[in-house]
């Protein structure tokens, strides 16, 4: 699939335009393509407490399995068991900007929380280009590290 990261990245600005960051001044957006073909967004949300703020990645990945995966669609009928559960589609291409439409480079935090939605070749938008998630995360815990090290299998 062809990356529109114009496309891609004013929708990260646009979502930064919602922002909700009265303490920092700081406003940030992102935006993911998904395997499906759509543009998911989210901004961050700044609290009062501080370390309640959320960042505009984890709106983003929260609002990827809030939609799930692109079905066509089914009228509700009573008759039939309802739907299976739908999973969220994979990350190919993320964007993220500050307040002024340039990219802004993930957060550690982020930077993990991205790993689980898009995997290593994930591909982030940066001022240079864009460069796989793995370039910005090297060597990386996940769930594979869990799967062999926890103590019960
Ligand atoms: N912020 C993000 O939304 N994403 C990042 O990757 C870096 C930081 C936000 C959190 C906070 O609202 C503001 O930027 C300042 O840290």
């Amino acid at each position: 699939m062809s990356i529109d990261w114009p496309l891609l990245r004013a929708a990260a600005t646009a979502a930064a335009d919602r922002a909700y960051a009265p303490y920092s001044g700081l406003r940030v957006g992102a935006a993911g393509l998904t395997s499906d073909g759509r543009i998911i967004a989210g901004c961050n949300v700044e609290n009062s407490s501080y370390g309640l703020t959320l960042c505009a990645e984890c709106g983003l990945v929260s609002a990827l399995h809030g939609a799930g995966a692109a079905t066509p669609y089914q009228p509700l009928n009573p008759i039939q068991p309802p739907p299976p559960p739908n999973p969220a589609p994979a990350l190919l291409a993320v964007s993220i900007v500050a307040g002024d439409g340039a990219p802004l480079l993930p957060c550690g935090r982020c930077r993990q929380l991205l790993l689980e939605a898009g995997g290593g070749t994930l591909l982030v938008d940066t001022a240079q280009g864009p460069v796989e998630l793995a370039a910005l995360l090297p060597a990386a815990f996940s769930g594979a590290d869990l799967a062999t090290r926890r103590d019960t299998p």
